[in-house]
């Protein structure tokens, strides 16, 4: 499973870059409305700075307008790849971006009917959303096993973002699971880090280090 970052936050996707574990970034309009820059102008940045896919949302809800956002979007750098809502439209505007060559992600996957849709539309990515299923009192994990079992018993192509991810839980399901990705919060994959006895045992190493007798 890779990892991606889930903020449209630049020093966050620079920590994360520095790191040297990330394939890609998500962004929503939440996550970019928080940010207060030229939407444009802060996917250039990001762009440039991480040489994978870069997740883009389009704001309109009727396939001809996605579409014109998103080739708009797309011409910003080859690695924008257009994020439209799991509805009729913005399946339509997958099929009109798969044909044209440009990557998508189906955003806002609650079910394994709805993945299935996306990737038979052509969708690059699905992105399950784990956190506000279970916010519900759903298991977003179980929805995850569910579509990498689809998509692997059709031999579909299309890859599963991991997304609403809310604590190191779930990152580790997701990997079990089948995600191909996982999209988190800097502050999640900070957390992957730590465990007590390596920073126990940082701490052993450094005092046997100082007590030793020099010979
Ligand atoms: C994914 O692409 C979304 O941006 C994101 O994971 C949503 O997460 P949230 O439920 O924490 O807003």
């Amino acid at each position: 499973m890779k990892f991606f970052i889930d903020t449209a936050n630049l020093d966050e996707i620079k920590e994360a870059h520095e790191l040297g574990i990330l394939a890609g970034v998500t962004t929503n309009p939440s996550l970019v409305a928080k940010e207060n820059v030229s939407f444009e102008e802060r996917l250039k940045e990001i762009a440039s700075l991480v040489p994978g896919s870069v997740s883009a949302e389009v704001i309109s809800l009727k396939a001809e307008e996605m579409i014109e956002e998103g080739k708009e979007l797309a011409q910003i750098s080859p690695n924008i790849t257009i994020k439209v809502p799991m509805t009729p439209d913005g399946l339509k505007a997958v099929k009109y971006f798969s044909e044209a060559g440009i990557k998508t992600n189906v955003t806002l996957v609650f079910s394994a009917n709805q993945a299935l849709l996306a990737a038979r539309a052509g969708a690059t990515y699905v992105s399950p959303f784990l956190g506000r299923l279970d916010d519900l009192g759903h298991d977003g994990l179980d929805l995850i096993s569910e579509i990498a079992e689809i998509f692997a018993i059709h031999d579909l192509p299309t890859e599963i973002i991991a997304a609403s991810i809310r604590h190191p839980l779930h990152v580790k399901e997701a990997a079990l699971r089948g995600a191909d990705i996982a999209t988190i919060p800097l502050k999640v994959i900070m957390q992957l880090f730590h465990h007590p006895l390596t920073e126990q045992g940082i701490e052993k190493f450094l005092q046997d280090w100082e007590a030793r007798v020099n010979v």
